[in-house]
C-alpha cells in the first residue's frame, strides 16, 4: 500500500554491553587547550577509532539450503558471494545464457548441473532459493519469476531498474507468495555502514540531522554489460551504494527529493546516445528524511579516476566518518563487529561485504525471519534514486517519494 506521509523510524533496540577495542587517534591539533575545550564540548577533540573483533561462527542449523545461481556476466557476480563455500548451502544448479559463462560458473561453484536459462532453472523442484546476478534491467522480472515458483530470491542491486511500477509489482509478488526476498546491497555490510547502523540502534547518534552517501566510479568508457544496459545509465537509477548510508543505517525513509545532474561529454550522453534520453554522467540528490533531516546522495562517473563507496552521518548525539565516532557513546560503544562467517567462507569484495550478505540471506531462511535488506528496505534504497533522476531531468524540481508501509512485527 502506498502512503505519502513520513514513515516513523522504528525505536532503537537496547545497546549491547560488549565493548570494542578503542583508540584515541585524532585530535584537532590545539594541544591541551583544545583538550580542555573538548572535554566541555562533548568529545570535540577526540574520536573513538573502531575496530572489529571477530568471534567464531556459530551454526544455527545443520540443514543445507538448496540454491540455484544465475548470472556470470562481466562482474562474474554469481560466484562472488561464496554460496559454494557455505556449510549450510548445496548449489544444486547454475545458469547463464552464454554456454561459456555457464561453464565458468559451474566450475567456479563446483556444481555439476546447469540450465540454459533462469526460466528453466526455476522449474527445478529441488531448488529452494535463487541468487539472481543477471543484468539490472531484468532483476525485478527475474525475481518475480523466482518468487512465483515458490523459491526465495536474493538479487544483485538495484531491485528495479528505473521503473517504480516494476518495483511495486515485485513487492506484490513478495507479499502474495510469502517467500523471502533480499537485495544484496554491498554498502549495507561495509564495516563503516554496519558500525553506523549498530551505533544508531544503540542510540549513539540520536536523530540524524544530516547524512551523506557517495558512489564514485570513474569511467572513461562504460563497463561492458549484457545488451549494453550500462551505456548512458541515469546515474541515480543505481543509487543503492550511496542511499545505504541513510536507509541502511537508520531504517528511515526519504520522503522528497531535489536533484541536479552534471552533463557528460561522452558520445553516449549526447542526444540519441542512450535509450533513456539521459544527458547526465553524475547526479547529486538532496533528500528530505523521515526524521526531519537532510541527506546528500550522489552517483558520479566524471570525477577523475575516483572510485569509492563511502558515507558519513551527523546526529544530535554523535557523528561518524569512516570508522571514527565522536559522540555521547564514546565510552560505552556497542560491539560493531560484523556477523562472523563460517570457516572457509571469504568475506569477499566490496569491503568484505559479499560473504556477510550471502550468510545473512541463508541464515534468514534457516531461521525463518526477514533478512536485513528485505523488500521494503530494498525499495527504500532504490526508488528514491529513480525519483531523483526525474527531478534532475526537471532542473531540480522537488518531488515526493512514494512510501511502502512495512508490516508491523
Ligand atoms: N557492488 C555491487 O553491488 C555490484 C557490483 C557489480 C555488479 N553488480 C550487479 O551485478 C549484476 C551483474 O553484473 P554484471 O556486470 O556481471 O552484468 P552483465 O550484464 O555483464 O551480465 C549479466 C549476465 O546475466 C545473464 N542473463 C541474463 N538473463 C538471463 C537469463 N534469463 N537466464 C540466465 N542468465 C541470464 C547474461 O547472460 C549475462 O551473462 C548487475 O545487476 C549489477 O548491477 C553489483
Amino acid at each position: 500500500m502506498k502512503h505519502p506521509s513520513n514513515q516513523p523510524v522504528p525505536p532503537p533496540p537496547q545497546a549491547s554491553s560488549a565493548l570494542p577495542r578503542r583508540d584515541f587517534l585524532e585530535t584537532l591539533g590545539f594541544g591541551s587547550m583544545a583538550a580542555a575545550l573538548a572535554a566541555g564540548l562533548g568529545g570535540l577533540g577526540n574520536a573513538a577509532d573502531l575496530r572489529e573483533n571477530p568471534k567464531p561462527w556459530q551454526p544455527v542449523s545443520d540443514r543445507k539450503v538448496r540454491v540455484g545461481i544465475v548470472g556470470y556476466g562481466v562482474c562474474q557476480f554469481g560466484a562472488q558471494f561464496g554460496f559454494q563455500d557455505h556449510p549450510n548451502v548445496e548449489v544444486v544448479a547454475v545458469s547463464d545464457l552464454f554456454p561459456d559463462r555457464r561453464a565458468g560458473l559451474m566450475k567456479a561453484c563446483r556444481c555439476g548441473n546447469s540450465y540454459d536459462s533462469l526460466e528453466e532453472l526455476v522449474k527445478d523442484p529441488k531448488i529452494e532459493a535463487v541468487f539472481v546476478a543477471t543484468d539490472a534491467p531484468s532483476h525485478a522480472r527475474h525475481c518475480r519469476l523466482v518468487l512465483e515458483h515458490g523459491k526465495h530470491a536474493m538479487c544483485a542491486v538495484p531491485a528495479t531498474y528505473g521503473s517504480i511500477e516494476e518495483g511495486e509489482k515485485l513487492l506484490e509478488s513478495v507479499k502474495r507468495t510469502g517467500m523471502k526476498y533480499m537485495m544484496a546491497e554491498t554498502s549495507c555490510y561495509h564495516a563503516s555502514c554496519h558500525a553506523m547502523r549498530t551505533i544508531y540502534r544503540a542510540g549513539g547518534f540520536g536523530r540524524l540531522v544530516f547524512s551523506e552517501g557517495e558512489y564514485y566510479h570513474y569511467m572513461a568508457e562504460p563497463i561492458d554489460s549484457y545488451k549494453g544496459w550500462r551505456i548512458g545509465l541515469p546515474p541515480l537509477w543505481y543509487p543503492t551504494h550511496s542511499t545505504a548510508f541513510y536507509v541502511g543505517v537508520t531504517g528511515g525513509r526519504f520522503t522528497s527529493v531535489s536533484a541536479l545532474g552534471f552533463k557528460g561529454t561522452n558520445r553516449w550522453h549526447q542526444p540519441g546516445g542512450n535509450p533513456h534520453g539521459n544527458p547526465f554522467a553524475d547526479e547529486i540528490a538532496l533528500f528530505e528524511t523521515s526524521e526531519g533531516g537532510v541527506s546528500r546522495m550522489l552517483m558520479s562517473k566524471s570525477v577523475f579516476r575516483h572510485v569509492n563507496e563511502t558515507g558519513r552521518v551527523f546526529g544530535e548525539r554523535g557523528r561518524m566518518d569512516g570508522m571514527q565516532y565522536w559522540g555521547e557513546m564514546e565510552d560505552k560503544l556497542p560491539d560493531i563487529t560484523r556477523p562472523s562467517l563460517p570457516p572457509g567462507v571469504p568475506a569477499g569484495g566490496h569491503g568484505g561485504s559479499h560473504g556477510p550478505l550471502m550468510n545473512e540471506f541463508i541464515t534468514a531462511i534457516l531461521e525463518d525471519r526477514e533478512p536485513l535488506v528485505n523488500i521494503y528496505e530494498a525499495l527504500a534504497l532504490t526508488i528514491p534514486g529513480i525519483v531523483a533522476h526525474e527531478s534532475a531531468m526537471k532542473g531540480g524540481e522537488r518531488l515526493k517519494i512514494p512510501q511502502y508501509e512495512r508490516p508491523t512485527a
